[in-house]
């Protein structure tokens, strides 16, 4: 059967990863979660204090940009890729709401997003992927055969994502979670450098009432089209 590339973008938390691990598990495609590989750098440079409270080294985390290797293994029991930051599983330390705060100032540097995006490509060379991120239709893979675009109110992607940090036992208010997720859609969206933008052949969907089942069928109709 035709292999295709699948490209998911999305503001933050529009349950773009569930969708994607869904489908990437139906159609026997890999799932990479772009958001964990700048999220991998970010927990880098909080981890060499390149980036915290009141600064942002951007010049030196750039300069160890070549320290840094991110890698991708499958994990049977979770059934997905968990990400690896030079060998250590960082899956748990890159959720967090630290990194959350630091993730979008990091994303807007063009040398971190050159090297991200180089090994993004590479890793769709052979197609058969699901993609999600923010410029995964524009300029990862703008020729990506089926381009979806999620989107979901400010407020339903923070009840979801507050959701699932307190069940991962993190205390925190549902307040902050909000004030992150909508900041995080200000500077990705307006940042100079690859902006979230729908792209003109991506498809929208609303899924703020939509069940996970609906928008696989709906998403698997789609790719029905393709292959
Ligand atoms: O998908 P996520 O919330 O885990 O992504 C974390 C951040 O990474 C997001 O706020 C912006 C950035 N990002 C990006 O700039 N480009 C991508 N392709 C994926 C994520």
């Amino acid at each position: 059967m035709k292999k295709i590339i699948i490209a998911i973008d999305g503001f933050s938390s529009t349950g773009k990863s569930t969708i994607a691990k869904q489908l990437a598990n139906k159609l026997n495609y890999i799932y990479v979660d772009t958001g964990a590989m700048y999220r991998a750098v970010t927990y880098f440079a909080l981890e060499h204090n390149f980036i915290g409270d009141s600064f942002f080294y951007s010049e030196k985390l750039i300069e160890h940009l070549n320290q840094i290797t991110i890698t991708f293994k499958f994990n049977t029991v979770k059934g997905f890729a968990e990400v690896y930051l030079n060998g250590k599983n960082i899956e748990a330390e890159i959720r967090t709401l630290r990194v959350s705060q630091y993730v979008s100032p990091v994303a807007t540097l063009s040398a971190v997003r050159r090297k991200l995006v180089e090994q993004q490509q590479l890793m769709g060379k052979d197609k058969g992927i699901v993609m999600d991120g923010r410029d995964i239709g524009t300029v990862v893979f703008p020729h990506a055969e089926l381009k979806i675009y999620m989107i979901a109110s400010a407020e339903t992607r923070a009840k979801r994502r507050y959701k699932e940090l307190v069940e991962r036992g993190d205390h925190l208010s549902y307040e902050d979670v909000l004030e992150n997720v909508t900041t995080r859609d200000r500077i990705d969206s307006t940042r100079e450098d690859s902006p979230l933008v729908k792209a003109d052949d991506a498809i929208e969907i609303d899924n703020s009432f939509l069940t996970i089942e609906a928008q696989l069928e709906t998403i698997l109709n789609l790719v029905s089209q393709h292959i």
